[in-house]
């Protein structure tokens, strides 16, 4: 069993959402789809899909304006919740530790985060991408817990760009070997129905994480149906 996470990022409203988990509780896979979605659209449990978030507050409660917390999303029905994207950390700073303390609350309230990591292309054509991943994965994974690492490097998010296959070997094998326990590792970053099948393939990589190609049932469908 493989996971399909799709990301729908600040995109979509609820016509669009129901669209979508209507053609996927039609498609038949033997593996996981799991949709991560703004805030606004969780709250649809019953298409029988499972879904996530794509953040969480790193507290429990109380007077922080327009933040969302772990057990608010577990009210809303989401069993995941993706921590430490590249885009929450680039655009909002977020910091390893910081994503550390979202998985840990996302664990406590239930829910499995889905943590990520990966180099910039200044980090990889320096040479950094072993280091920087491994730094990564250990100031950010949570200390107990069930939770899912998403590779993800930088600059093949929505650029149409991927690593070839050694380089994701490389990649995942090296979190594989860092992390302190057996974990399931996703590749994201620029996934279409062209090259899903080709990547889900290559050793320790247990599913893949969809930005843009999980967006429209027409892109969406053929990467599920292309690795049943
Ligand atoms: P992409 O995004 O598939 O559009 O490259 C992946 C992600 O950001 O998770």
């Amino acid at each position: 069993m493989k996971f399909i996470i799709g990301n729908w990022k600040m995109n979509g409203n609820t016509t669009e959402r129901d669209d979508m988990l209507t053609a996927l509780s039609k498609t038949k896979t033997k593996n996981k789809i799991v949709l991560c979605l703004p805030f606004t659209l969780l709250g649809c449990e019953k298409f029988g899909i499972s879904i996530g978030a794509q953040d969480v507050s790193n507290h429990d409660n109380g007077a922080y304006t327009g933040d969302i917390s772990a057990t608010m999303l577990k009210d809303m029905g989401a069993q995941y919740v993706i921590v430490g994207h590249s885009e929450r950390r680039l655009y909002h700073n977020e910091t390893n530790e910081l994503v550390r303390e979202k998985a840990e609350h996302a664990i406590k309230a239930g829910i499995i985060p889905i943590v990520c990591v990966g180099e910039t292309a200044e980090e990889k054509a320096a040479g950094h991408t072993t280091s920087i991943i491994k730094k990564m994965l250990l100031e950010s994974i949570p200390e107990n817990g069930e939770y899912i690492v998403a590779y993800e490097p930088r600059w093949a998010i929505g650029s149409g760009l991927t690593p070839t296959e050694s380089e994701i070997v490389t990649a995942v094998k090296t979190v594989f070997d860092t992390l302190p326990a057996p974990v399931p590792i996703l590749y994201g970053g620029s996934v279409n129905a062209e090259n899903a099948r080709d990547i889900i393939s290559i050793p320790y990589v247990d599913g893949l994480l969809i930005g843009g190609a999980s967006l429209k049932s027409e892109t969406f469908i053929p990467i599920i149906n292309s690795i049943d």
